[in-house]
């Protein structure tokens, strides 16, 4: 069950994001929580803009989540996509799926497809606003609700940090949010096709991303942590 002031302190916290830092945006990757957020942000907060990664390699059901999304919310998620030359020359060069090969390899096309697009989408933004949880794997059981991006030089929200995925989905449930097809079928962290499957019950809620290599390497790059500089915000919740 979803407490009613667990939503009134995202729409709070969302609402002051777009006060105080404006130009905001939310960065979807369509996963449930960013539909929660999309869904608030819509309703409470349609000054943040929202943007999408599309990395060329997303899963046909997450394509179709997004047209979805299109017909229930309108145009509003902003696309980035790879230079295609430099794309082009490295599939040429290291075949389509190198990924596979070496750790060096797969952080090569996440670089690509998804940090430099990132650095684009963000290069006019105040702050950026994902949909991370605590409970999502070990990497990210301390995050904060306001950090301090030291990448991009902006803040770093993250609303739903202490929501369980319970809670997410009582939410979707509640307000008749669409979601991708995949959690059907024992998905429960999506990415691209190539580097993401299903998870048995009793393996880690991210186990399925990138599950060749050791549990160290599994970290795209989005989300670099600054552990000093990381910090609660009491300002941006009053
Ligand atoms: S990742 O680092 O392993 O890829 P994950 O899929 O858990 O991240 O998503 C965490 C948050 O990162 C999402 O809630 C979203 O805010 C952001 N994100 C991840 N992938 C994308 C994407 N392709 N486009 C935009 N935002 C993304
Ligand atoms: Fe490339 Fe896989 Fe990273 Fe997607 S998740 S950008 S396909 S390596």
């Amino acid at each position: 069950m979803l407490e009613t002031k667990k939503v009134a302190s995202v729409i709070s916290l969302l609402n002051n994001i777009q006060r105080d830092y404006a130009p905001a945006a939310l960065a979807t990757s369509f996963s449930i929580e960013d539909m929660v957020l999309l869904d608030v942000i819509s309703k409470h907060a349609p000054e943040i803009g929202v943007f999408t990664l599309d990395t060329g390699r997303l899963p046909a059901e997450t394509y179709d989540l997004m047209q979805r999304t299109h017909e229930r919310y309108g145009a509003v998620v902003e696309v980035y996509a790879p230079d295609c030359s430099v794309l082009a020359e490295y599939v040429q060069a290291q075949g389509p799926n190198a990924f596979y090969n070496s750790v060096e390899q797969r952080k090569q096309c996440c670089a690509m497809r998804k940090l430099v697009p990132l650095k684009r989408a963000l290069s006019n933004r105040e702050a950026w606003i994902t949909g991370l949880r605590r409970e999502q794997s070990v990497t990210r059981n301390d995050i904060q609700r306001m950090e301090w991006d030291a990448v991009h030089g902006i803040p770093k929200f993250n609303p739903l940090l202490d929501w369980s995925e319970d809670e997410v989905w009582a939410y979707i449930r509640e307000n008749d949010v669409p979601f991708n097809e995949l959690y059907t079928q024992g998905y429960t962290s999506i990415g691209c096709a190539p580097c993401t499957r299903a998870i048995t019950e009793q393996e880690d809620i991210r186990a399925g991303r990138w599950w060749w290599e050791s549990p160290e390497t599994k970290e795209c790059g989005l989300h670099v942590r600054q552990e000093s500089k990381a910090k609660d915000t009491e300002t941006a919740e009053a």
